[in-house]
């Protein structure tokens, strides 16, 4: 079986690139896959810092976590397709046009580009959509879906700020949006800092709407 390979980038830091990979890892992890995330944010390893803390939740589906940047993450990718490890493989990048996001991208079955509902993250659409047709020439298969992400709870500024998002989609024709939203919640903090997922919470008042946005997420990418 060939590992779905997931990038996960932009051009802005603070969208929820780390947090959305390490969610949807969880969430392919404890429905069974194996799952092998990587890590390339050098300057930040945020991914891989909640992988560390994900030892202490011996309960945990596992998922493996390398940090690699460069031709590495390249040799690391090759050296687990080649090994036929994994069924989900997730790279999550920095926010910015790196080397290893357009490499990663040549690879990839999907372009995940996380954007918070805010005039700042809508000016970085034309770069995300750039990244995607120079990868498709390379790689016509890649599917991308911009994640409206860390979105206000509050009904109308949540309305609001999501409608103005869509609209300043509308001038990028070849990106589309994933009809899940993930919001700003407690529940993520929570369970990142516990090196979770929030599928991996007990469901409780506080985490189910994570809990259903993360599932959703999960269904509507790769089901
Ligand atoms: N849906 C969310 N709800 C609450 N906090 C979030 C959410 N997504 C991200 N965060 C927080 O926002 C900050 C940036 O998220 P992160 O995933 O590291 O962004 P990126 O990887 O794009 O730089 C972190 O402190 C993270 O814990
Ligand atoms: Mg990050």
């Amino acid at each position: 079986m060939t590992a779905i390979i997931t990038t996960v980038g932009g051009q802005k830091g603070g969208t929820g690139k780390s947090m959305i990979t390490g969610n949807l890892a969880a969430c392919a992890a404890r429905l069974g896959a194996r799952v092998g995330v990587i890590d390339t944010d050098f300057s930040q390893n945020t991914t891989d810092k909640w992988h560390i803390s994900r030892s202490n939740q011996p309960a945990a589906a596992p998922i493996d976590c390398t940090v690699r940047t460069g031709p590495d993450m390249e040799a690391q990718l090759d050296e687990w397709l080649d090994a036929d490890a994994y069924d989900h493989i997730f790279i999550d990048t920095n926010g910015s046009d790196s080397y290893e996001l357009r490499k990663a991208l040549t690879r990839s079955h999907w372009f995940l580009s996380p954007i918070k509902p805010q005039p700042a993250d809508n000016w970085t659409l034309g770069t995300v959509e750039s990244l995607l047709l120079g990868a498709r020439e390379f790689n016509p298969q890649l599917r991308c879906r911009v994640i409206v992400s860390c979105a206000p709870t509050h009904a109308g500024r949540r309305a609001m700020e999501i409608r103005s998002t869509l609209q300043a989609l509308k001038q990028y024709p070849a990106l589309e949006v994933c009809r899940t939203v993930i919001s700003d919640r407690a529940a993520y903090l929570r369970a990142w800092l516990a090196g979770q997922g929030v599928t991996e919470l007990a469901s409780a008042k506080l985490t189910t709407d994570a809990m259903e946005e993360v599932s959703k997420l999960h269904q509507e990418i790769y089901l």
